[in-house]
């Protein structure tokens, strides 16, 4: 099946404190967002890329990846999968129903083009897809609801990962897992949380925890480092 491409990038970014949203902060003196476009796009793979994004953008005529072809854009929506949802929408007349749609978050630009190849044919013959994901490393305590938290707990990490992108699943069985999550008021932070809701349970890809979604201004600096280096 062909594979499609996603890269919501309507958010306003509000825990960064920026002028802008964080997808239109530079790196090297580029977007995030055209970085992490560029370094998905070029491998090659993606049979067309959607990117929804917001009404009150105009930073987008800007950017590297306005003026390029490969890229359609559409207007994104309140809520992340409000976004992914309406990008699902503008691609429904050129994707077949069982098309690969990966979905990638414009905020992580260090999405490393080994780990997209590995997602890709891990999942190839599978029915649902899946996600990259990485192993917690630190020790994690859930706490009570006290104004200075208490430990009310350790959770074992064993069985714990963290959720990365991008996630794959296949066309269709996405639109509707989206749909109905929504219908129904769930709380969906990624497209797999949507795809659980429906029963259909993704795959863990392992993928390199440097994949780190910029969040706070802190994250800047780190991702250059990180791109430094690959
Ligand atoms: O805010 P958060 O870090 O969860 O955003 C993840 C990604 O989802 C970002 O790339 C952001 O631009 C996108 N998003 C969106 N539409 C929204 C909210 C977030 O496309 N309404």
């Amino acid at each position: 099946s062909k594979l499609w491409l996603i890269v919501p990038a309507a958010g306003i970014g509000q825990r960064m404190r920026a002028e802008c949203p964080k997808q239109y902060l530079r790196i090297n003196n580029r977007f995030i967002l055209d970085i992490t476009l560029s370094r998905l796009l070029d491998t090659g793979r993606f049979t067309g890329c959607m990117v929804p994004l917001n009404a009150s953008d105009h930073w987008w005529p800007e950017s590297d990846a306005n003026n390029d072809n490969r890229i359609q854009t559409c207007s994104g929506g309140a809520e992340r999968a409000d976004s992914v949802l309406s990008a699902l929408h503008a691609l429904k007349e050129q994707v077949a129903a069982d098309d690969w749609v990966l979905v990638h978050d414009a905020a992580r630009p260090c999405v490393h083009p080994a780990d997209l190849a590995n997602l890709v044919s891990t999942l190839a013959e599978h029915p649902v897809g899946g996600l990259l994901a990485a192993p917690v490393a630190d020790t994690l305590k859930r706490a009570d609801s006290g104004g200075l938290p208490e430990v009310a707990e350790t959770v074992d990490r064993n069985q714990l990962w963290r959720a990365l992108t991008p996630q794959m699943f296949r066309y269709s069985m996405l639109v509707s897992a989206l749909e109905t999550a929504l219908q129904e008021s769930q709380p969906v932070t990624d497209e797999s949380s949507a795809m659980e809701f429906s029963g259909n349970m993704p795959v863990l890809v392992e993928g390199r925890p440097d994949n780190i979604k910029i969040t706070v201004p802190a994250d800047l600096d780190l991702a250059g480092f990180i791109l430094s280096r690959f």
